[in-house]
């Protein structure tokens, strides 16, 4: 009896530190509506989904080098080919240790990244930086999304997305900085790859 009014006194119960959940800080799922994904699911998708987001952007930015790679923009677009590599290269690894399904559509992002990276490049420097602007835009809205449903108890993962963000937010003026803005029928081809980003986006996180 005595006891554990003893142990209750004398703050032992007190120094044990508190899991997030009990100090009220936010939790991944905390904002889920009734229907949404359970927090398991929810992360597992965001994992596929930006895997195969990096996988596309890596294979863009290697459509656009085969055609301006020798151009003199090419070690601009080298550059952010290289940051989207790391960016690949650390979801290849959460993919494994998360125990994450990769997105069946690779073989679609794996033609369909290249041959937009290859074309818009091939239209002019200026409509591969308006690619570049257009799916980069898209991308960290969506890595701002993710952060967002993000709580402590997936800090890493988090911090990631939010270090991957500065990056595309960085490849997106980038492309500003290269006149984008200027390429022929700019805000046309500009809507059309946004909205086919965002599909892929659907996509890539269900199938
Ligand atoms: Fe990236
Ligand atoms: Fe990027």
């Amino acid at each position: 009896m005595g006891g554990t009014g003893f142990l209750a006194e004398d703050g032992m119960s007190e120094a044990k530190p508190k899991r997030p959940e009990q100090t009220g800080a936010k939790q991944t799922g905390d904002d889920r509506l009734p229907g949404d994904p359970d927090r398991e699911t929810l992360i597992e998708r965001m994992i596929r989904v930006d895997h195969a987001g990096e996988y596309g952007a890596a294979r863009i930015y290697a459509g656009q080098l085969a055609v301006l790679g020798k151009h003199p923009v090419g070690n601009t677009i080298r550059h952010m080919a290289e940051q989207e590599k790391k960016h690949l290269a650390a979801f290849d690894k959460l993919i494994v240790k998360r125990r994450v399904r990769p997105t069946l559509l690779s073989p679609i992002w794996h033609a369909a990244g290249f041959a937009l990276g290859a074309a818009t490049a091939a239209m002019g420097e200026k409509a591969a930086m308006a690619c570049t602007v257009a799916v980069e835009d898209v991308i960290q809205e969506h890595y701002a999304d993710q952060s967002e449903q993000l709580g402590e108890d997936e800090v890493e993962l988090r911090d990631l997305i939010d270090e991957f963000r500065a990056e595309e937010i960085e490849h997106k003026e980038t492309g500003l900085a290269h006149d984008a803005e200027q390429a022929p029928g700019y805000r046309v081809m500009s809507d059309f790859i946004k909205t086919g980003t965002r599909a892929a986006i659907w996509l890539s996180t269900r199938i």
